[in-house]
């Protein structure tokens, strides 16, 4: 899978994830052999820089940030394909010296009239850049060529929004060339869910309600918000993380097989059971919300959010965040999923774990004091990335005495390939026009639409509860499980 010849503009060369996501991803996939020779890099900003200060730019980002090692001869090949245009989103001769841009690759590098336009940019900013883009004739391809636009979250912040960010997308792009990006289904372990449970006979006839208790889905952090003031305040970790990734995660663990793995029979199982996932009626017991207080991370002594630079000293914006859902199909009704993502927590840790039933055996329940075969099964989508399968076993001795064990599959130790990063399968499958890896705006707005009801909730309640850094999160999300009978692992 090698792209054919074709440029990438990036708007938003500024920012963070440019240079350490994307400059270093589009380094890699030449390092790795698949950009065509022809490939080009178009950087796009109000920078006073000219066509040398940005390829500097990309130069510092991938010496810092690539994965793959630096090779000569990959830098200077890319390098050629470099380009800046300088400019305001406002400004029309901006984008007509962009089309010009793109022209002259064409004819001298030969990118054959394919370009995708990546908008790593603000929300707000959307509207003027695709506007901008349809007025100076630069979403028209000529005959036989592509014009493709990548979109980085948020995906607005409520199902308004989202729609009405939708509805401008759509007036420029026509649906196949539009690429949300949720840059957890570029992750490796993310994939391996549909390897793990369909091309497996093992695991699908016990993957339901008859044997799975509840599933828990946890994303935590032990960072702070950083730098990230001006973006996180006011959305906070439900709209950041769990309306895109953790719902991404849900749906897949969640769906039924489809009918092939082509993005429209894919997108349909996902938005299938994201139709069929309800919250409960009572919000205030099966929902959580925290904010991190001062505390620990890392043997050293951090502020709390409402002292980072920037924040709203009132701020009610939330860090953590819980939901429960249900799902009401065959497969899993009687079988909830409980939804986590938390900044500053006691460790960074993605993972998925179906936590089954007990076995109905009396005779190990009666093993005094012994809380036998809790058997799950754990997606560790990262760090560490693997499977793991827990589940009790006789302790050597003369007693019949259980205790649980697990049964490890550790990338490190099956595979030698290494993964790709999440940005360089996405951007590749972006220039190959391979859409699976991309939810429709169909997913994006029925996750708002689960959503929406949660943080219409929690803005009506005040200061969220205050958790301590390094900590496992508020004490309200412990409470809604325990009033289920259940618990949060301990990653
Ligand atoms: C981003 C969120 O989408 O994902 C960030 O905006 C979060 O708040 C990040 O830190 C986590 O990504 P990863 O790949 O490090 O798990």
């Amino acid at each position: 899978r090698i792209a054919g010849s074709c440029g990438l503009v990036m708007f938003g060369v500024t920012g963070d994830l440019a240079r350490k996501k994307l400059m270093p991803a589009v380094y890699d996939l030449a390092n790795r052999g698949l950009l065509p020779p022809a490939f080009a890099l178009t950087g796009f900003a109000r920078r006073d820089w000219e066509r040398q200060d940005f390829e500097e730019v990309v130069y510092n980002s991938v010496r810092e940030h690539a994965r793959t090692p630096f090779r000569d001869e990959t830098w200077k090949q890319l390098a050629e394909g470099i380009r800046f245009v300088q400019g305001t989103f406002d400004d029309p001769d901006a984008f007509q010296e962009l089309r010009r841009t793109v022209e002259e690759l064409d004819e001298r590098r030969g990118t054959g009239g394919n370009h995708a336009f990546y908008l790593s940019i603000p929300p707000s900013a959307f509207p003027q850049v695709l506007t901008q883009l349809r007025d100076s004739g630069l979403s028209d391809p000529k005959e036989g060529a592509w014009r493709r636009v990548v979109i980085e979250k948020p995906f607005g912040h409520d199902l308004q929004s989202a729609n009405e960010l939708d509805a401008v997308v759509s007036d420029v792009f026509p649906p196949d060339s539009v690429f949300r990006i949720d840059h957890y289904l570029g992750k490796e372990t993310v994939q391996n869910l549909l390897a793990l449970r369909f091309a497996n006979q093992l695991f699908e006839p016990i993957w339901n309600s008859q044997y799975i208790d509840h599933v828990q889905i946890t994303m935590a952090e032990d960072i702070g918000i950083g730098s990230r003031a001006g973006y996180y305040d006011g959305i906070g970790q439900a709209r950041d993380v769990i309306q895109n990734h953790l719902l991404q995660l849900f749906a897949l663990t969640a769906m039924e097989e489809p009918a092939t793995f082509d993005a429209n029979d894919l997108r349909d199982e996902k938005e299938k059971v994201l139709r069929a996932a309800k919250l409960p009626a009572d919000l205030s017991a099966n929902t959580a919300r925290g904010q991190y207080s001062a505390g620990w991370r890392g043997g050293e002594q951090v502020g709390g959010y409402l002292d980072e630079d920037g924040i709203d000293p009132e701020s009610i914006t939330e860090t953590y965040a819980a939901i429960r859902l249900d799902v009401s199909n065959r497969r899993w009704a009687g079988t909830p999923f409980y939804l986590r993502a938390g900044k500053r927590l006691g460790r960074r840790v993605t993972e998925i774990a179906l936590v089954f039933k007990k076995a109905p055996s009396p005779y190990f329940q009666e093993i005094e004091g012994v809380d036998v075969g809790n058997n799950a099964l754990v997606i560790r989508v990262q760090p560490d990335e693997g499977v793991t399968l827990r589940f009790g076993s006789k302790v050597p001795g003369t007693q019949m005495e259980v205790r649980d064990v697990t049964m490890d599959f550790a990338y490190g130790n099956s595979f030698v390939e290494s993964s790709p990063e999440a940005y360089e399968r996405l951007i590749l499958d972006v220039l190959l026009g391979d859409p699976p890896l991309f939810p429709r705006h169909e997913e994006v707005a029925l996750s708002w639409k689960l959503l929406d009801p949660v943080t219409a909730h929690w803005e009506t309640q005040g200061q969220p509860e205050q958790y301590r850094s390094g900590t496992w999160g508020p004490a309200s999300a412990d409470a809604m499980l325990t009033k289920d009978g259940r618990v949060w692992r301990r990653p």
